[in-house]
């Protein structure tokens, strides 16, 4: 999604705002720009396209001053172009602004400006943001006033960023449902949407709250509530280094992240399943044997791949704790009108944690009374924030769009969720549990294991690189692995493919299968495989080709696919975070074949803050 970058101290702004944007790009965008403060009056350059669009620009007209504003921009309103790219300024280049999210009222609050004789430039939303402050500046002549005024206005989700030109000593932000972190350095101040754009100047961060506006010099963050009340934030400081957020020698950063799965898996595992201990540790989270017997309904709800990991966790749940969950896509939940009340646990995965349906589902769930559990990456995240109960799965900054090292840190935590409640509620014993454990320990070599091979996947990408359609199938926990297989090499390698029940292909997509399509079977569940292997052998027949993801032993599927990749052996509940790997390893090198761009694959944002 859109990003934002804010400076103001003694340095110039223009590097230290495009080095900040480059951070940022991993989240996706189409146009970028700056606005720079050169003490007199506001300078804007934006442009269509890449960062090194605007970086050329920059060097032909150079910009001088210290204090700016700048912004990569993710199209929602209006296509992507040069005007409409951020910042944008008002008429009389008083106010300039850079946004995230969307103003629903925009259409009003522009009909209202331009029957005053405001001229709009853009198709924007945003572009009311800086017209309405102007407007409510020039009745004031207060920066601050004039800010507070005009987001009283503002209905939608939103971060901003803003300069003034009588105000050379100023930058303000605001954040209502996107998010906005404030860097504070040394004489000098930061504004971004994401840490990694300020790593490089400062650690200390403030998050911002909903509703809050921060009052930015280069001496002073001033934080207020929606009421103008001042707020104390406490100081976070970021632990991880910039190396965390930067690709460390790997051609991208989807390869860097499939590559730091033992490491990561190793820790969610380790964190939470102490080796001294017969049971769960789960730290401050408050799902004790009392709790989980007032619960009678389980929501498991998320999107994308955070969905899938959700699906594994309702199965797990179901199987080993024999409690009935459901599972919804966050964009569905929302509008069900969901029975939901105190007796209800809402579960919620989100890498970044800032997902607007997924956010907006923990809303509605808390307001009727439900108790919300959230699995999350990003420390401090919206939805960290917000929900009763985090489980931290640990893993790390993710940079590429596409995820995968969350995924598999996902599936983890819902390995320990699952062991957890099956302790508290009796449903396993002590003994079961250790079996478990000591398979939960191994899957991190396991892991690694399979990534030492990876010249598999690179060679069986090369051989189906032409195939037109791809069907990802499987059974059981197979099928809900097959989902995220099939969505890696959707997102990425922008092939069409669809992940189906084993046992539903010949209820009508079979129609589809030829020569030119891909089946990608895995086949994982001992009890399961005879069934799947008369499906492999119901669509070879009809001149499809096809690849295996199974068990090392399982020697039968070769005399079926026409390729197999091996995984080490597992329990079969634990089978997935190992058969997703080689799906991932081969949506990578398809993609890598077929020349996408990887780690930014075109249309899809990292953070997905808009409905
Ligand atoms: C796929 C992908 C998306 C996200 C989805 C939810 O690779 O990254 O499908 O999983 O947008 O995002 P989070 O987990 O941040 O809520």
């Amino acid at each position: 999604m859109c990003g934002i970058v804010g400076y103001i101290g003694n340095n110039q702004a223009p590097s230290i705002l495009i080095d900040g944007l480059s951070k940022l790009e991993y989240r996706g965008y189409d146009s970028a720009g700056v606005a720079v403060h050169d003490g007199e009056n506001i300078n804007i350059l934006k442009t269509k396209g890449r960062l090194s669009n605007l970086v050329k620009l920059v060097i032909e007209n150079p910009l001088t001053g210290t204090l700016g504003i700048g912004h990569t921009r993710w199209a929602t309103h209006g296509v992507p172009s040069d005007v409409n790219a951020h910042p944008h300024i008002s008429n009389d280049n008083m106010i300039a602004v850079v946004h995230n999210g969307i103003i629903e009222n925009y259409v009003d609050i522009k009909n209202e400006l331009a029957a005053e004789g405001c001229v709009f430039l853009s198709d924007t939303d945003t572009e009311v943001i800086a017209h309405l402050i102007d407007k409510y500046y020039k009745e004031c002549l207060d920066f601050e006033d004039a800010v507070f005024k005009a987001v009283n206005r503002f209905e939608g989700a939103y971060a901003i960023g803003i300069i003034c030109k009588d105000c050379p000593d100023k930058l303000i932000a605001v954040r209502k449902g996107s998010p906005l972190v404030i860097g504070k350095g040394n004489g000098e101040n930061y504004i971004a949407s994401d840490i990694p754009a300020l790593l490089n100047y400062t650690r200390e961060v403030y998050f911002l709250e909903e509703d809050e506006v921060a009052v930015l010099t280069k001496d002073s963050v001033a934080i207020y509530d929606k009421n103008r009340n001042r707020v104390e934030r406490e100081i976070y400081h970021v632990t991880w280094d910039i190396e965390a957020a930067e690709k460390s020698g790997y051609a991208h950063f989807m390869l860097k992240e499939i590559n730091e799965q033992p490491k990561i898996v190793r820790e969610t595992i380790l964190n939470r399943v102490p080796e001294n201990g017969d049971g769960i540790d789960l730290e401050n989270i408050k799902l004790d044997r009392k709790d989980l017997e007032n619960i009678d309904r389980i929501y498991m709800v998320a999107c994308g791949t955070a969905y899938y990991a959700g699906l594994i966790g309702k199965h797990l749940i179901e199987k080993i704790c024999r409690i009935p969950v459901i599972s919804e896509v966050a964009s569905e939940f929302r509008y069900s009108d969901p029975i939901i009340d105190d007796r209800t646990l809402l579960i919620v995965v989100s890498q970044s944690g800032e997902t607007a349906d997924t956010l907006e589902a923990l809303r509605i769930s808390k307001k009727n009374g439900a108790r919300v559990l959230a699995i999350v990456n990003a420390v401090g995240s919206s939805i960290a924030r917000e929900a009763d109960d985090v489980f931290y799965i640990l893993a790390g900054p993710e940079i590429a769009v596409a995820s995968t090292k969350a995924y598999s840190a996902q599936v983890a935590a819902m390995y320990i969720l699952a062991c957890h409640i099956a302790l508290e509620l009796g449903k396993m014993t002590k003994d079961e549990f250790k079996e478990i454990k000591e398979q939960l320990y191994m899957l991190p070599s396991k892991i690694e294991l399979i990534l030492q091979k990876q010249d598999v996947e690179k060679k069986l990408a090369e051989k189906y690189m032409n195939v037109k359609n791809v069907f990802f199938i499987g059974r059981g926990l197979d099928y809900l692995v097959s989902k995220e297989g099939s969505l890696k090499l959707k997102e990425i390698a922008y092939l069409h493919s669809e992940a189906y029940a084993a046992g539903e292909l010949k209820h009508g997509p079979i129609a589809m299968i030829d020569e030119n399509t891909l089946v990608v079977a895995i086949v994982t569940q001992e009890e399961l495989i005879e069934k799947t292997i008369s499906n492999i052998k119901e669509v070879k027949a009809r001149g499809a080709k096809t690849m295996a993801v199974a068990m090392k032993g399982n020697t039968k599927i070769a005399e079926v696919a026409d390729d197999v990749i091996y995984i080490p052996r597992t329990m079969g509940i634990l089978a997935p975070i190992l058969a997703n790997i080689p799906d991932q390893l081969f949506a990578y090198y398809m993609a890598l074949n077929l020349g996408t761009d990887i780690d930014k694959p075109r249309n899809l944002a990292k953070s997905v803050t808009v409905e």
